[in-house]
């Protein structure tokens, strides 16, 4: 298999599964405890259906939005996830990269093994920052700084993730950064040289943004979930958002917001987004999936701020679904990751490029010209 055969979202996810060692694709690929909201992120996209109109003449369609403040050419957007460098030796330059050749924006995890200010200098794509709260607060403050200072368009604070997920597939497979040879997974790696060798031999691992405040940042000795629990701040609460708001002072994000009670407070301390997520399935297991929750979610705050889905995204028609209960574009982690993996920058170009076709599609089926056309009537529940 190669990556001109790669179709669709699973054709990726194969492909990435034959390239990476094990423990790297769990990483990726899982979810927590028994993987049920991972699953359901997807599946719940499968509880309506559309209803198209004919005769519409959409011989020019737009697909373009609006997210935080910035113009993107179609409504899908690449999520913040962490350490790039593991899956491609061509990291998180390889997706800015792609994002901006796509029309579309990147977002940057604080997690990541590139620096803000080396993609600040590579693209002038929207750029979207992700911050985590450390336990260690100047931190925050120098992340805001850093931000501003590269042109980053927008932040998004990640509010689901106080405590690390159950990951049970990492357990299993030991995952660790750097990766540690156990038993079974020296084999793996044995098995794969080329992504061996491109780990062991180019641009050493780090994390680029946070190297310089901690120890950890060259290694993770033990698991992600370690890093989570040992250095998150549990006791983050809506004053720590609020300050970073404030500090920030332009288009903000809480992502992981799950409640119409959560959406309403993020209007009141003056966030202008928020993002329906729940960390792709990778933490709280059994909670509701983000598609389940917009209806209700758009229907109460919808007109006050800017909402964004992400969550099992694989087909042009979510987004489409997505779009018309109220969101004004989504985003999606897991899905680029198979295709960065699978085939660095143009993997990922490759993706983004299948799934606006998708979309394409799917507009013209549907009979509408523009994404402002897709609305409620656009869709019925079982
Ligand atoms: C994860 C964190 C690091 O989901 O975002 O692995």
């Amino acid at each position: 298999m190669n990556l001109k055969d790669c179709n669709n979202v699973e054709d990726f996810k194969k492909l990435a599964k034959k390239k990476l060692p094990s423990p790297i694709f769990h990483y990726i690929d899982g979810g927590s405890d028994d993987e049920v909201t991972l699953k359901r992120n997807t599946e719940a996209f499968n509880s309506c259906d559309l209803i198209p109109n004919v005769l519409a003449d959409v011989s020019k369609v737009d697909l373009s939005t609006t997210v935080f403040g910035k113009k993107i050419d179609f409504p899908l957007f690449l999520a913040p996830t962490a350490m790039h460098r593991l899956y491609h030796h061509t990291g998180e330059a390889a997706a800015a990269k792609a994002a901006e050749k796509m029309g579309t924006m990147f977002s940057m995890s604080t997690m990541s093994t590139t620096s803000i200010e080396e993609i600040g200098n590579l693209t002038s794509c929207p750029k979207l920052f992700q911050l985590y709260i450390h336990k260690d607060k100047g931190l925050t403050d120098n992340l805001i700084e850093r931000c501003k200072r590269s042109g980053f368009d927008g932040l998004c604070l990640t509010v689901d993730t106080v405590v690390a997920g159950n990951r049970e597939r990492d357990h299993r497979t030991g995952f660790s950064t750097p990766p540690r040879l156990t038993l079974g997974s020296l084999l793996s790696f044995a098995s794969h040289p080329q992504w061996s060798l491109n780990y062991l031999l180019r641009e050493k691992f780090k994390l680029a943004n946070i190297i310089h405040m901690t120890d950890k940042g060259s290694s993770i000795d033990k698991s992600v979930m370690d890093y989570i629990n040992e250095q998150f701040d549990p006791s983050m609460n809506w004053n720590d958002a609020e300050y970073c708001i404030k500090k920030w002072g332009g288009p903000f994000a809480l992502k992981g917001v799950m409640s119409v009670e959560d959406a309403k407070r993020s209007i009141d301390i003056g966030a202008s987004a928020i993002m329906i997520s729940n960390h792709g399935g990778r933490q709280l297991d059994g909670s509701r999936s983000p598609f389940d929750q917009l209806a209700e979610i758009a229907d109460a705050v919808g007109d006050k701020i800017e909402i964004i889905l992400d969550g099992g995204i694989r087909r042009g028609t979510h987004v489409l679904k997505a779009l018309a209960l109220g969101a004004k574009a989504c985003s999606f982690g897991k899905a680029y990751l198979y295709a960065l993996s699978a085939g660095g920058q143009k993997g990922i170009e490759m993706i983004l490029e299948n799934m606006k076709s998708e979309i394409r599609r799917d507009m013209i089926l549907m009979g509408c010209k523009s994404v402002k056309e897709l609305n409620k009537s656009k869709i019925r529940f079982r």
